[in-house]
């Protein structure tokens, strides 16, 4: 891949997060680095920069990409699941006043996957999806190991897949024949009718990415934990691609506005603009939604 991901609603979700040359701000989802670069931009030398992502491949990416800057002193690139993010700033005696989360799968993870399989377009690579390596249930590991009726539970809950019980029937029927990407790919075209220019087995794929790397429990653990250590008056914004997501997220800010601990920066969320949309179609379904720590009095 030669270009790098394009950061998705980048000045609106900078903007959001309202930075202060010398605030702690954290970065939980570093992918190619775009959202974190221009964080660390606005940043004084007395200003700090934590990114975090479980992928080791973003890791060693940002490091070599931007090299220069991740040896500032103010910028800080580790490894890790933003569930933990306490954990993950123990070490640091600041309270953040701004917390990122840009959710889901990086351009680079798609299409530079070191054969996990996240792309539906990838039909040799075998059906992994582990964002986080160390994870121990592989994509494939879940086809053969869950009876029909999960599978099918599955693409329905976290895909919104109308036909689940044919796919994960038709699975169970061939599963010692599914190995890769395509064999998946192939045999949901027999079951699903094409009826749109989108893949078939989108829904598919992005049912089997969330469980496997238990991404709406990271969420909901990852906005409890984020918003305890945030400062008051701090913020934390996030982008989200899909309704289950997008659903978390507004309940927690929804209950949090609620109880009087935080305060929504807007009445709803931000979409991208037609432009951006034309510019980059990864990003159409995105939202950002903005939480305020209320300050104590
Ligand atoms: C959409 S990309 C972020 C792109 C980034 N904002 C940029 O501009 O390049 C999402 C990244 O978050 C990471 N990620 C997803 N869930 C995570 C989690 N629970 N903890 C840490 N990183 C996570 C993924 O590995 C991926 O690299």
């Amino acid at each position: 891949m030669d270009k790098i991901h394009t950061p998705v609603l980048l000045k609106e979700s900078i903007d959001s997060l309202n930075i202060q040359p010398d605030g702690f701000y954290i970065d939980c989802t570093l992918g190619d680095g775009g959202h974190s670069i221009e964080i660390l931009k606005k940043l004084s030398p007395e200003g700090l920069l934590l990114s975090i992502d479980h992928d080791q491949h973003a890791i060693d990416f940002v490091k070599e990409y931007y090299q220069e800057e991740v040896e500032q002193e103010n910028w800080i690139v580790k490894r890790g699941n933003f569930k933990n993010i306490k954990e993950l700033t123990k070490e640091i005696n600041r309270k953040p006043l701004g917390i990122l989360m840009d959710l889901g799968l990086s351009s680079r993870q798609l299409e530079e996957s070191h054969q996990r399989g996240f792309s539906y377009n990838e039909s040799d690579e075998p059906l992994d999806m582990r964002m986080d390596e160390t994870l121990g249930v592989t994509a494939s590991d879940l086809l053969k190991a869950l009876p029909e009726k999960e599978l099918a539970y599955l693409f329905w809950t976290y895909g919104e897949e109308r036909y689940s019980k044919p796919i994960a029937r038709e699975i169970k029927e061939n599963i010692s024949d599914i190995k890769t990407v395509g064999d998946l790919t192939r045999l949901v075209y027999k079951v699903v009718p094409v009826n749109s220019n989108k893949n078939p087995s989108r829904r598919v794929f992005q049912a089997l990415r969330i469980v496997v790397n238990d991404e709406l429990n990271n969420l909901e653990i990852g906005l409890d934990n984020s918003f305890e250590i945030l400062q008051e008056g701090g913020r934390i914004s996030v982008i989200s691609f899909h309704s289950l997501e997008d659903r978390i997220v507004k309940n927690y800010f929804l209950e949090k506005q609620g109880s009087g601990e935080g305060e929504m920066l807007f009445k709803s969320q931000i979409a991208p603009t037609d432009d951006e949309k034309k510019h980059n179609p990864r990003s159409a379904s995105a939202k950002l939604r903005t939480l305020i720590k209320t300050k104590k009095n």
